[in-house]
């Protein structure tokens, strides 16, 4: 029991809204094998899940808060995660309870072992820009939404970054990248994101946290049009790095005209 902590990861503050990360090596005990998100949780429910619980898990209040109860077997203790920001760790072996939740909870669970054994399909390596629907599970308690790496995951998810209390008007990400591949996640209210490929534009709309937008490497992408309460939860590839980064528009059509030869 002695093992539970709360870790607390980056917020980076920004006029344009906050942005807190999660990644492979710095300070996550473990690496990312899967993860998990609750949304849709009613009022006076407990959320005990058969898939969740018992592995390495980092679990994080995305939205609004909650009560979590782990329990080693002798002893129970209870936290209360309400910052997207400050996550619990709950080594192996320990069995947990969630409840309490505020209206608007999102939960997001980062497992060190994949989440769930239930026959889905492997993933087959295929990426395009395109609104993909994930795994997307009702049950009693709200809804579950699983990805997993090798599995449900287009690619191995390395690192998990997520935009908040983004201000009305604000736009954000104005960047391409050259390698990294996303997947991209309205966990809570809705937002545009408009992918450019240096020839054509298309604008998605994104509001349910059960369908993600794959963002392919070579994309100049916008998010604007944030609703109050927005949450946007990105799956990424790798670990952060500047180098992979293309902020100046004129470089990027420059990079993609240079990638056709
Ligand atoms: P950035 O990706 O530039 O967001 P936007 O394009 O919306 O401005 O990220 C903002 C800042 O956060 C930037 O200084 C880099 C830093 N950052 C990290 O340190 N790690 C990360 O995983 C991400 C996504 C950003």
């Amino acid at each position: 029991m002695e093992r539970v902590r709360f870790i607390n990861f980056p917020k980076i503050l920004d006029e344009r809204g906050n942005l807190s990360v999660v990644e492979n090596g710095a300070a996550l005990p473990f690496e990312i094998a899967g993860c998990a998100w609750l949304y849709d949780l009613r009022d006076g429910e407990k959320w005990q899940n058969k898939h969740l619980g018992g592995k390495d898990e980092l679990i994080i209040a995305l939205s609004g808060g909650f009560e979590i109860t782990v329990n080693d077997g002798t002893d129970s203790k209870s936290f209360y995660l309400n910052r997207p920001y400050r996550a619990l760790y709950v080594p192996k072996g320990l069995q947990w309870q969630m409840g309490n939740f505020t209206t608007n909870s999102v939960v997001f669970v980062l497992s060190a072992e994949k989440v769930a054994n239930d026959g889905e399909s492997a993933a087959d390596g295929s990426f395009g820009n395109k609104l993909v629907p994930l795994n997307e599970a009702p049950c009693l308690q709200g809804h579950i939404t699983i990805v997993e790496n090798g599995k449900s995951s287009p690619f191995n998810v390395k690192r998990v970054y997520y935009l908040y209390d983004v201000p009305a008007g604000e736009s954000r990400g104005a960047h391409a990248h050259k390698a990294l591949k996303q997947l991209v996640i309205a966990v809570s209210g809705s937002f545009n994101i408009t992918l450019d490929d240096g020839t054509e534009k298309h604008l998605y709309t994104l509001n349910r946290p059960g369908e993600a937008l794959e963002v392919g490497p070579g994309m100049w992408r916008t998010l604007d049009g944030f609703s109050s309460g927005a949450i946007c939860l990105v799956l990424a590839s790798e670990v952060y790095t500047a180098e992979d980064y293309i902020r100046d528009y004129d470089e990027f059509l420059e990079y993609k005209k240079q990638k056709q030869i």
